[in-house]
């Protein structure tokens, strides 16, 4: 591998601190200018790093939190194990409300609690100890999940081919190759070489200030474009494959991503072009029955009207609508790419039968 590569697919982007009593993150807001590094010590920088996007993408929030839950508990001085459980879950419960789209927070949250109810009986000391290597698991599982994705993924395209993305599902967001850019990172290791347009994902730019940074200095041939570009390289016959992240997937296969990921969709079904969803298993969420039922997270108008430029870019009472994800329909996916293989339609089946299995 080329060390540009290693460089790009091997990035600290998450990890406890060295004390265990706290996170160091890279800071995704200063991308692309600078690397700045921060330590995360007190709920409410922890709680502020996701809603802020410092962290972001859905794996890499719950690799924090997880990391998160456990620094914090680390700091406590409590010996009594009701206590201490008790303390755990209003932790949890905080963390937890930072963001609500992506299901991997709760997930690596409940993951841990869940140790903590399973140790009712053990002195604190211990439950600390099972915290420590279940966060960890956490994030050596998600290496493993990526690199399988990668794989899976790669063999639904070919050298040469153009692949267009959406938002940024590299390895800042995930563990090393991430997901939908694992393909494209693990073909580059093999030698092969695609064409990638990477939408720059408005508001917040994650497609300008992320995948495009990721793949350039991975020496991945990205072209950036505009969101509403997507149409015109499609037509020109550019595109031979869709490849986006996601951050919940109902138990019918309607995927929650990045607002824009489903007008991508719409312009691919017009085109022929396939499009695929790939994201790891603690992704999928069966208990929510359809795309309906996946709380969109709405933030700040000032994202649409003033950040980024030198000046506002409408009237400060204009108002302004600004999900930040919205609902891709099942109907327009040729197969959501997760570790344990690819998902065809009728999703309802084959999500459930990738749990099923032992
Ligand atoms: O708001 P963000 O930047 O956290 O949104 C991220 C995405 O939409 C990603 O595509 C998704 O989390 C998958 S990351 C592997």
């Amino acid at each position: 591998m080329s060390s540009e590569l290693q460089q790009v697919t091997h990035i600290d982007n998450v990890r406890l601190g060295d004390d265990e009593k706290s996170v160091v993150i890279i800071d995704q807001t200063q991308l692309p200018n600078r690397t700045v590094y921060l330590t995360l010590r007190t709920p409410q920088e922890m709680y502020d790093a996701i809603k802020l996007l410092q962290v972001r993408g859905a794996p890499a929030i719950g690799i924090c939190a997880g990391y998160s839950i456990y620094a914090l508990a680390r700091q406590w001085d409590i010996t009594d194990y009701a206590a201490f459980a008790e303390k755990f879950h209003e932790a949890k419960e905080y963390l937890n409300s930072s963001r609500p789209t992506a299901v991997n927070l709760s997930w690596a949250l409940n993951r841990m609690e869940d140790v903590v109810k399973r140790s009712s009986g053990k002195s604190v000391a211990e439950v600390l100890d099972l915290l420590g290597k279940e966060c960890r698991a956490i994030h050596q599982e998600d290496i493993e999940m990526c690199r399988k994705i990668s794989e899976y993924g790669l063999s639904l395209i070919k050298d040469g081919d153009g692949i267009l993305t959406h938002c940024n599902a590299g390895p800042l967001a995930t563990s090393r190759y991430g997901t939908a850019l694992g393909p494209l990172f693990l073909g580059k290791e093999k030698g092969m070489e695609f064409h990638v347009f990477s939408d720059e994902t408005r508001p917040l730019l994650q497609g300008a200030r992320l995948t495009s940074y990721e793949l350039q200095k991975a020496g991945i041939d990205v072209t950036l474009i505009c969101d509403n570009m997507a149409s015109i390289v499609m037509k020109n016959g550019w595109v031979q494959a869709c490849f986006v992240g996601c951050d919940r997937i109902a138990a019918n296969g309607d995927a929650a991503n990045k607002i824009g990921t489903s007008g991508v969709a719409i312009l691919a079904k017009h085109y022929g072009i396939p499009f695929y969803v790939l994201g790891p298993t603690s992704t999928i969420d069966l208990n929510c029955p359809d795309g309906d039922h996946i709380p969109i997270e709405l933030r700040d108008e000032s994202e649409i009207r003033e950040k980024w430029y030198a000046e506002p870019m409408a009237l400060s009472e204009v108002k302004c609508y600004n999900p930040a994800f919205d609902v891709t329909d099942h109907s327009l996916i040729a197969g959501i790419v997760t570790e344990k293989g690819i998902c065809r339609a009728p999703y309802t089946e084959s999500l459930a039968a990738l749990f099923a299995e032992k």
